[in-house]
């Protein structure tokens, strides 16, 4: 807003205090106005080759394994879009694909941002090969599912992940060594979304990093194109490998670091 110095009546300060309504109106920031620029040049950056040979294998023989793990009973619970009602009691397609990468990949050390009722939670716990190795640490700023606090292989934190006070109860709870899989599936924002990565990947040191809803708002599809652009062959979105993982207007997808 311009600051109103004037104080006294008459026709002159009238005008000037249109032209400021005006001006105020007029306005737009020049950090905001450059942000559709920035997007458009990293859009333009990003290449435009296949997904990498042996990632586009790891997301295959995921899949591939997770239809033969039982999933039946796991659900996603309550949706929390639009203003559906009903609970969602069978797996999602995804709930597979996670589930055999997990198997695929022998993940046993996993960090989840964005827990809700737990249906992904169950389904990377289903997917581990001994389930007495599993550790998968869960946060959520909601406590859904008291079922979850019952699991020994499963600590739910409660809170903002970007907090400071989740952030310390995560590195307490996993930096003995670096994690498997970092599973992402939150705010879906652009700042929320990186500064998860960013905090997680640097402290917890994930082997792989899943991010959900890559492409669902401009958000998070100028997050995914600053990844790409940044990681290349190194980021895929599954649904370039297996179209069936998730619906095509929000994408899923996958980022091999070691
Ligand atoms: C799409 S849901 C997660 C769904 C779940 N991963 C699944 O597939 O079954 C997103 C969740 O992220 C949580 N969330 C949003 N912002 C968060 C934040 N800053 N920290 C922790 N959780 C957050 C929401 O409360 C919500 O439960």
């Amino acid at each position: 807003m311009t600051t109103n110095f004037s104080d006294s009546r008459g026709p002159r300060n009238a005008v000037s205090g249109f032209l400021r309504w005006l001006a105020d109106r007029l306005h737009v920031s020049a950090g905001a106005a450059t942000i559709p620029e920035f997007d458009q040049r990293l859009a333009s950056k990003v290449s435009r080759t296949k997904p990498d040979a042996t990632l586009a294998e790891i997301i295959q023989r995921a899949w591939t394994v997770g239809q033969t793990i039982d999933l039946s009973d796991v659900g996603y619970g309550p949706p929390h879009w639009k203003a559906e009602g009903k609970l969602h009691e069978t797996p999602f397609p995804y709930y597979f694909f996670l589930a055999g990468l997990v198997r695929s990949q022998n993940c046993k050390r996993i960090f989840e941002i964005g827990t809700h009722y737990g249906g992904s939670t169950y389904s990377m716990l289903r997917g581990g090969v001994s389930q007495s190795e599993m550790k998968i640490v869960t946060v959520d700023i909601t406590d859904l599912n008291p079922n979850l606090h019952k699991i020994q292989a499963i600590t739910k934190i409660i809170g903002d992940a970007n907090g400071e006070a989740v952030l310390k109860s995560a590195v307490l709870a996993l930096s003995d060594a670096p994690i498997d899989l970092l599973y992402v599936d939150a705010a879906h924002e652009f700042l929320p979304t990186i500064t998860n990565l960013g905090l997680y990947i640097l402290l917890l040191r994930p082997r792989f990093v899943v991010i959900d809803d890559i492409v669902l708002n401009e958000g998070m599809r100028s997050l995914w194109n600053t990844i790409r652009v940044t990681q290349g062959s190194r980021a895929v979105n599954c649904l370039d490998v297996i179209q069936d993982i998730r619906t095509p207007n929000v994408g899923f997808g996958l980022l091999r670091l070691q």
